[in-house]
């Protein structure tokens, strides 16, 4: 019932010229069975939706402010995101936490201004190795769950990604039944707070050191509907084995 999503974050990587890349995979997947989002940086946005017009694959952002226009200097309001091309915008990945001191309360303003835009939320959640190795991952995902997504998700505008801060960008992936557990907690709380009809329907995807060669495994767990994919959504050649990975579970 929930469609799977291949979600790409180019992060600060990527120029004009590394567009090409998107051509591959749109030749690679002609009619994907699995939804396919890139999240780029905000320079290429506007190119790279008008180059996916005729195909499956959405452009996304990778964070926007929380007001809709106002003397923010550098920042990017959603309307503004979705006036360039975007659908998605990526809000409170781990790296911003970290580099902008965000909070899972500003996160939640931003996911309801990305909802109110038009925009796909991808609300990003995660421990650090600290917090997991004292025990805490469960306390502090919940916390971060109920603290950063909107009493208005629902399973058309909302995803969560869950991404160990420890597991992003290290190579080292959570095992399969770290994620197995996190997941199954995501899923049992959304539901609580939601129902069963919008808690059930919110896709939940995990991110973290994700590649072609450890992509399937996760993709067998019990409610894991995709993939938040860094490094190894730069190119063709490592997305599309992700990709197809995906579609194949
Ligand atoms: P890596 O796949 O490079 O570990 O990055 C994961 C991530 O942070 C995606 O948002």
């Amino acid at each position: 019932m929930r469609r799977k999503l291949a979600a790409g974050n180019w992060k600060m990587n990527g120029r004009l010229a590394d567009l090409d890349q998107l051509d591959r995979i749109m030749a690679a997947c002609p009619a994907p069975a699995a939804d396919l989002l890139l999240c780029l940086p905000a320079t290429l946005i506007h190119p790279a939706a008008a180059r996916v017009a005729d195909h499956a694959l959405r452009i996304g952002a990778q964070d926007c402010h929380q007001a809709g226009a106002g003397a923010h200097t550098g920042d990017i309001a959603a309307g503004q995101l979705m006036d360039a091309g975007a659908s998605a915008v990526i809000l409170g990945h781990s790296e911003r936490r970290a580099d902008h001191q965000e909070d899972s309360a500003t996160v939640r303003a931003k996911a309801e201004a990305a909802q109110a835009a038009g925009l796909i939320g991808v609300i990003c959640l995660g421990e650090t190795l600290a917090e997991r190795d004292a025990g805490h991952t469960l306390e502090v995902i919940g916390a971060q769950l109920d603290a950063s997504v909107p009493d208005s998700a629902t399973g058309a505008v909302t995803v969560i990604a869950y991404e160990p801060v420890w597991a992003i960008g290290t190579g080292r992936i959570a095992t399969t039944e770290q994620i197995a557990e996190v997941h199954g907690f995501l899923r049992a709380r959304l539901i609580a707070r939601f129902g069963a009809a919008t808690g059930g329907a919110i896709r939940l995807l995990y991110g973290g050191s994700v590649k072609p060669d450890n992509a399937a495994q996760i993709f067998a767990v019990t409610d894991v509907d995709g993939a938040l994919v860094g490094g190894a959504s730069l190119t063709a050649d490592d997305f599309c084995p992700i990709i197809a990975a995906l579609e194949a579970s």
